[in-house]
């Protein structure tokens, strides 16, 4: 088993990664000394395929354990939710020394954590990431919250839990639209901060996909989970390090806004990084070769195509993002594989462009 320790001044908490992990979830409830009772909650699509899984792991511990289930999806990371587990656990007299545990993905662990850090002023909580996205992203770092009405994340705290627990087994049932989304983001990591983390996936990407090699996987999932815990823990708040992390994502967030969300967020950051690295190259930091060969990879990502959409308003919603600030686009590029920077030097005419460009990349997959 994997250990990586995301470590934040006085909550620091460790991740663990392995195929099989989930049996030993009541195991590590135990060692990590928490409370006899607990809150399972997952989604109506995870509960026939993993909860018994979990529960049983739980039981053989000893922790005696409510299940909750919601409907799945992302309209339902909302107050409503929130409030209904409230009432579940209250109803059920679940007190301070009760444990959360979510079961899922990004949808279950941003509002099972959300929830744990709100009810009576927080309780102790566990994440078991059940997508790619969950397992490389959303359970790393604390972000917690829900949806509003207004807006996407409009509500929320950072909490952190006292242990993720990764089982890149549990990616066997999680449809393969689903696994390409998180197989976005790992490229990421790699292309950002991590040349040795890229190279596996330029040649193996579809079969890591396909999970042919299941330990391979779990140590790339673990790096994944190490290079942004390194990121967050030296910057826990927004700053120039952890924008890195948003490689793709101003103009990917602009694309998913204005399909309507008919790009899933994985696909329309694949777009998104292609924008980011041909602008890299047209910017005159980035070589050609590399240009391409990184584009190679990208393009590799099963994705929708773009579609009909017009620039302007791309450009409404780039404008709209919480990454510009005073005005000015805190763009990342990329210099190398591995190798990201921040340039708050792009204006909206290289953004036109850059949509421009991934018109042509579109019309080439016709
Ligand atoms: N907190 C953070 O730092 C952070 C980071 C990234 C994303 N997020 C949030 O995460 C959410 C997206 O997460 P997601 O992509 O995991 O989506 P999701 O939680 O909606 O899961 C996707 C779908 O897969 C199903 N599913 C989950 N695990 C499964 C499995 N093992 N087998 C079969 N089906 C399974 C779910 O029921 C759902 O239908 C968004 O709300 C986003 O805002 C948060
Ligand atoms: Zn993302």
């Amino acid at each position: 088993m994997e250990i990586i320790d995301v470590r934040l001044a006085q909550r620091s908490y460790p991740i663990y990664v392995e195929p099989g992990g989930l049996d030993h979830l009541g195991a590590l409830y135990r060692r990590h000394g928490l409370g006899p009772r607990a809150a399972l909650i997952t989604d109506e699509l995870v509960r026939p395929l993993w909860a018994d899984q979990a529960l049983q792991s739980l039981e053989s511990s000893g922790v005696e354990t409510l299940l909750i289930t919601l409907p799945p999806g992302e309209e339902h990371k909302s107050l409503v939710s929130a409030d209904h587990l409230y009432e579940k656990l209250i109803e059920a007299g679940l007190d301070r020394k009760a444990t959360i545990i979510a079961l899922g993905g990004g949808v279950i662990g941003d509002l099972a954590g959300f929830v744990a850090a709100t009810y009576l002023r927080g309780v102790a909580y566990i994440q078991i990431a059940t997508t790619l996205i969950a397992q490389v992203d959303s359970s790393v770092g604390g972000k917690t919250g829900v949806n509003h009405r207004l807006g996407k994340n409009l509500v929320g705290a950072f909490y952190q839990p006292r242990l993720v627990l990764i089982d890149p087994g549990l990616l066997r049932t999680l449809p393969m639209r689903e696994r390409w989304c998180g197989m976005s983001e790992v490229l990421k990591y790699g292309l950002i901060r991590d040349l040795e983390l890229f190279e596996p996936l330029e040649s193996e990407l579809t079969d890591l996909v396909e999970l042919r090699d299941l330990e391979k996987l779990s140590r790339i999932i673990a790096r994944c989970c190490q290079i942004k815990a390194a990121i967050i823990s030296q910057d826990e708040r927004e700053s120039d390090l952890r924008r890195l992390l948003n490689f793709g994502h101003t103009i990917g967030h602009a694309l998913e806004a204005a399909s309507r969300y008919a790009l899933k967020h994985g696909e329309a950051v694949a777009w998104g990084m292609l924008a980011a690295t041909w602008l890299s190259f047209a910017k005159g930091s980035l070589d050609e070769g590399e240009w391409a060969r990184i584009t190679h990879t990208l393009e590799k990502i099963h994705r929708p195509a773009l579609g009909a959409y017009d620039d302007q308003t791309v450009l409404k919603y780039i404008h709209r993002d919480k990454k510009v600030q005073d005005g000015r686009i805190h763009f990342v590029f990329l210099h190398g594989i591995g190798e990201a920077f921040v340039c708050p030097e792009v204006d909206d005419q290289d953004l036109r462009d850059a949509l421009g460009y991934l018109r042509t990349r579109d019309a080439t997959r016709a």
